[in-house]
């Protein structure tokens, strides 16, 4: 008997395929589960061999170091088992099941409730004496506030708020969790990590990909819920949290927590200030000519659904007074690029205006490439005393490095039980909270429209302070 089983349950889904199964065959490959057993739950009645026939093909299309040698090895760790989200059936699994099992809800989000209650009428949710018991959960968690918290009742009819991991990708990312530790473990950051030195903070997440294949999922959903609501907003809290002590799951939770209830309320009346929405219409991203948004296959032509979505927030407490957080994420952008920026204020002086001293930046990119900028001012070769900006560059992976992927990174940790970096209720429900007046305002009215391949709607330069711009994303930042 393998000392853990891990049930997934939207085994013959697309997540499944694409990123679990990879995953899990990487950690595989480096040693790193030997006694997991992988249970695929699904409601087509395949055979152990037709699933393993699938998993295969999927390994062979999306895992990048695929051999045969290896998935020989891999696929007795598989099994499988063809049911409905039904407590009943799902009673096939109990033999199946080691003493410290997980359940990973691979599933469309309008099935998580259902699953989740079934898994306790099933008897699942109650860990035993020898091991335990533990929920993972995909994105999105609710619609908004009131969905949220019915979902987060229905699931605690049966599970436990400590046996809950829900899933947000950019938290395994390694450039998610490099701003913890650069942050916190330089001791010239923390000094001047406050409004007195920073001016503003830019988080953006630009893609060129339009919404592909996700129409359905898409049009209801749009950037804000999307992109804003969870991973960005992480990025938010995780750029301005006080300092931890130590490692420690809770208090990084409540840390971002007191982030999140600091942030000044947006209001019915303040959203034009806060947040602007835009969809893309028909362009080039770079020589390839795409069609507008209400042009995609599946999609209404007059569908209002957001592509892009920008906030200004700000924080009321001692440490940002004062300091805006530009959050902004799109589709059809002008390139792949990806970046927290933050900005430092001007250096005071005349000596800093005579050798035309400009504005420090430190820039955690984290695509088209992983690496830390810091853009400081040093004196340009020649006579005079003249300054210019140069660019402090630190390449985040060193040749030998062995860099896990987000799912690698957020299984392992669902293994391990680090709730670190899973999203605890409450990070959820504020972040609702903080966009309730924006997802009410947006409800009705038109987004303002942008070209495909461009920067965005133009209307994004309200939110900003004055004299202050957008870093460009067509020259990725620079
Ligand atoms: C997903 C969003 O959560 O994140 C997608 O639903 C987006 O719309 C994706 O493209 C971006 O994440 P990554 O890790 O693929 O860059």
């Amino acid at each position: 008997m393998p000392a853990m089983t891990l049930v997934i349950l939207g085994a013959s889904g697309d997540l499944t395929q694409r990123l679990l199964m990879p995953a899990l065959y990487r950690l595989h490959t480096l040693g790193l589960t030997r006694d997991l057993r992988i249970v695929g739950y699904a409601k087509e009645r395949w055979s152990r061999e037709h699933f393993e026939k699938h998993i295969q093909k999927a390994l062979q299309a999306f895992a990048p170091d695929y051999k045969t040698s290896d998935w020989n090895r891999f696929r007795h760790q598989l099994d499988y088992v063809g049911g409905e989200l039904e407590a009943d059936q799902l009673g096939q699994l109990k033999s199946k099941l080691a003493p410290a099992s997980l359940f990973y809800l691979a599933l469309p989000p309008q099935l998580f409730g259902t699953a989740a209650k079934a898994l306790g009428q099933a008897g699942f949710a109650k860990s035993p004496r020898n091991g335990w018991r533990r929920l993972v959960v995909e994105k999105p968690f609710g619609t908004d506030l009131a969905s949220a918290q019915a979902l987060r009742q229905e699931m605690h009819e049966y599970w436990e708020e400590e046996q809950i991991m829900r899933i947000d990708h950019f938290l395994g990312k390694e450039t998610t969790q490099n701003l913890i530790v650069f942050r916190m473990a330089n001791r010239f950051i923390e000094p001047v990590w406050n409004a007195q030195h920073i001016a503003q903070v830019q988080i953006t997440f630009a893609e060129t990909l339009g919404v592909e294949k996700r129409a359905a999922y898409y049009d209801k959903a749009g950037a804000l819920r999307d992109m804003l609501q969870n991973h960005l907003m992480q990025l938010f809290s995780l750029t301005a949290i006080a300092p931890l002590a130590e490692v420690n799951a809770e208090i990084l939770r409540d840390h971002k927590v007191e982030v999140l209830r600091s942030v000044v309320p947006i209001t019915p009346a303040t959203v034009d200030a806060h947040a602007v929405r835009g969809q893309y219409r028909a362009g080039a991203i770079g020589r390839k000519k795409v069609v507008g948004y209400r042009s995609e296959p599946g999609i209404p032509r007059s569908s209002c659904t957001e592509t892009f979505a920008a906030l200004r927030l700000e924080i009321d407490n001692w440490r940002w007074c004062g300091v805006p957080f530009y959050l902004r994420s799109g589709k059809r952008l002008a390139s792949n690029y990806s970046e927290i920026a933050v900005q430092f204020r001007d250096v005071p002086g005349g000596l800093a205006k005579a050798v035309s001293a400009q504005n420090n930046w430190m820039i955690f990119r984290i695509q088209p490439v992983e690496q830390l900028d810091l853009v400081v001012t040093a004196k340009r070769p020649g006579l005079e005393l003249a300054g210019r900006q140069v660019v402090l560059t630190a390449p985040y992976e060193m040749p030998h490095d062995r860099g896990f992927s987000a799912y690698e990174q957020l299984i392992m940790d669902a293994i391990e039980g680090f709730r670190g970096h899973f999203l605890r209720f409450d990070e959820v429900e504020c972040a609702w909270k903080i966009l309730a007046p924006v997802l009410d305002a947006w409800q009705t009215g038109a987004p303002d429209f942008y070209a495909a391949g461009s920067e965005g709607p133009s209307t994004q330069k309200r939110l900003l302070d004055p004299g202050q711009t957008w870093r460009s994303i067509a020259r990725n930042g620079t």
